[in-house]
């Protein structure tokens, strides 16, 4: 049986992203100053292989180039700007994930990272994450490889074995045990609408770490929790770890 890799029950998704633009180094420094001990990032990566935090396919909605990501060079993704049209934060970067690691190490909090790859470049995506990974996480803080793709996840299971591994899925599947064994994944991460208690025990059971997607009242985040999830992801990280105490 395995262990629950273990982050945090209130977990800022695509860092603070309710309130600054998502997987930016703004977010993430803005879910820190919310009490969050944990983020969720997305990666891709650029035409050259060089892993960058960003979630679509393409680059219209969160910055000011266009296309797809994985067609531009590092150099030319390093020069465009991630504001999502909030004028506060006009200048800021696209971060390569290596530059987001950084961050994260020197704030002491732990991350799961969605390998998020354009069709087709589910292993050279894995294989970039797991290269960073490697040569810059700090051992000492909480890490989950996380991903919807299997491909990335079997790839990322033998390039890195020591990190864990979550799949994700929207529905829990009939096969739920057996893929996340062959995957060897100590977590299932799922959309928390489709959790119920009799899943949640299952699972939990079953030994996994569960956390749910994505979670921005504080009275839902409490019934996913209530029913034995280990955590949830929420964009107001500082909403509902003030409604945890409360
Ligand atoms: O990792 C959990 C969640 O982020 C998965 O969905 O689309 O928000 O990346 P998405
Ligand atoms: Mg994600």
């Amino acid at each position: 049986m395995t262990e629950p890799a273990l982050l945090a029950d209130i977990i800022a998704h695509r860092g603070a992203s309710g309130d600054a633009p998502e997987n930016t180094l703004s977010a993430i420094v803005l879910a820190h100053k919310a009490g969050a001990r944990c983020v969720e990032l997305d990666a891709s990566i650029s035409s050259d292989g060089i892993a960058f935090i960003h979630h679509d396919d393409t680059l219209e909605r969160c910055t000011n180039a266009r296309g797809y990501l994985c067609a531009h060079t590092a150099d030319e993704l390093d020069k465009v700007k991630s504001s999502a049209g909030m004028a506060a934060y006009k200048d800021e970067p696209l971060p390569r994930l290596s530059a987001a690691v950084a961050l994260l190490s020197e704030l002491q909090m732990g991350l799961n990272l969605e390998i998020k790859p354009t069709p087709g470049l589910e292993a050279p995506t894995a294989l970039a994450v797991c290269d960073v990974i490697r040569k810059q996480w700090p051992a000492d803080l909480a890490l989950v490889l996380s991903s919807f793709s299997k491909e990335s996840l079997a790839v990322a299971r033998d390039s890195l074995p020591g990190a864990a591994r979550a799949l994700i899925v929207c529905a829990v599947p009939d096969d739920w045990q057996h893929q996340t064994q062959l995957l060897q994944c100590r977590n299932l991460h799922m959309a928390a609408p489709l959790l119920d208690a009799q899943k949640a025990q299952a699972i939990t059971e079953a030994g996994l770490g569960l956390y749910c997607f994505t979670v921005n009242d504080s009275d839902e985040a409490k019934k996913v929790l209530a029913m034995g999830a280990h955590g949830v992801f929420t964009d107001y990280p500082e909403k509902l770890l003030n409604a945890m105490q409360s």
